[in-house]
């Protein structure tokens, strides 16, 4: 954020995604041709009928692809997923930074968005091996993914550090998809809370109430690539505790979107996605199946329809 916005922030004057640097700014046409709807400034882009509780929470499904694929397999599976189109909840792919552009390519036409894993937290400079989140703007990234363990425990990243990419991040234009979660001594321990919330209010502080922008995923360490999934009580508990933190800051906390990820798989993303404060998953090992993503996908929009349904009876 620059001086001015970063003033405004800490003066609490900041209202909306004007306030935050390049998010107006990215006004060029995007490949897929659905720029406007992603980026339409202020304006919440959503179809009533398929939005969950608040306003605004049309589920969303990433797919996580970590360090994985080639070149030709990426293509080959985002041309899968795109024969399963439409789908009916907001899918994003977060890729490795190699494939971005055939990826920015493969998806032209599509609805489906594209993102990364990390970005840094520095304007471009000399930082060798780092990726600048401009960098990911300029290949018409629309998420990045911060603070996940496995770049918090292998890269030895702080919460202030993950604090620091989510606002760079979104100060490109970017939505930071910003991880959360415990081990499981942490969970043994009753720590859950404790550990989430802490890790939340560095982003919540850094970001003061522009923190609305930013998508949070909570993801149990325990859960991650290891087959055991959190319950949906577990996940839902965890979750409540995420936005309630959330709304003592920002007034839009009922808008945002919390993603659940750990183990996420065709079979379970019903039960989760029911859940009423989750809303969509972040999906890694079933991400890189286009049939079983696919499947996750359909299942967060007929959540929505579920909970609409019984809304209404
Ligand atoms: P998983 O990974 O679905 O393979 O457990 C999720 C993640 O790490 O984002």
């Amino acid at each position: 954020l620059d001086g001015v916005a970063l003033d405004r922030i800490q003066a609490g004057q900041a209202g909306g995604l004007q306030d935050i640097p390049g998010r107006s700014s990215r006004t060029g046409p995007r490949a897929d041709g659905v720029e406007s709807a992603h980026r339409k400034v202020g304006v919440v882009m959503v179809n009533p009928q398929l939005s969950k509780a608040g306003a605004g929470r049309r589920p969303l499904v990433v797919g996580n692809w970590k360090m994985n694929g080639t070149r030709a397999s990426s293509v080959q599976l985002l041309s899968a997923l795109r024969s399963a189109e439409p789908f009916d909840s907001d899918v994003s792919v977060c890729v490795p930074f190699p494939y971005l552009g055939e990826v920015a390519l493969t998806l032209q036409g599509s609805r489906i968005t594209w993102g990364a894993q990390d970005c840094s937290h520095l304007e471009p400079g000399a930082h060798t091996g780092d990726v600048a989140a401009v960098m990911l703007a300029d290949f018409g990234c629309r998420h990045v993914i911060v603070g996940h363990s496995e770049r918090r425990v292998h890269h030895a990243e702080s919460d202030q550090r993950v604090a620091d990419k989510a606002k760079t991040a979104l100060s490109h234009g970017l939505t930071p998809i910003v991880c959360v979660g415990e081990t499981l001594e942490e969970r043994q321990a009753m720590q859950t809370e404790a550990v989430v919330k802490r890790q939340l209010s560095a982003v919540i502080h850094t970001l003061g109430h522009c923190v609305s922008q930013i998508v949070v995923a909570y993801e149990p360490i325990w859960a991650i690539g290891t087959g055991l999934t959190a319950t949906p009580e577990q996940a839902q508990a965890v979750h409540a505790v995420l936005r309630a933190q959330l709304a003592a800051a920002s007034t839009q906390a009922v808008d945002m979107r919390l993603l659940y990820g750990g183990s996420v798989t065709a079979a379970n993303a019903s039960a989760l996605f029911a859940q009423s404060d989750i809303d969509g998953g972040l999906v890694g090992g079933a991400s890189l199946k286009a049939n079983e993503f696919s499947a996750i996908c359909r299942a967060a929009s007929a959540a929505v329809h579920e909970s609409l349904g019984k809304s209404k009876t």
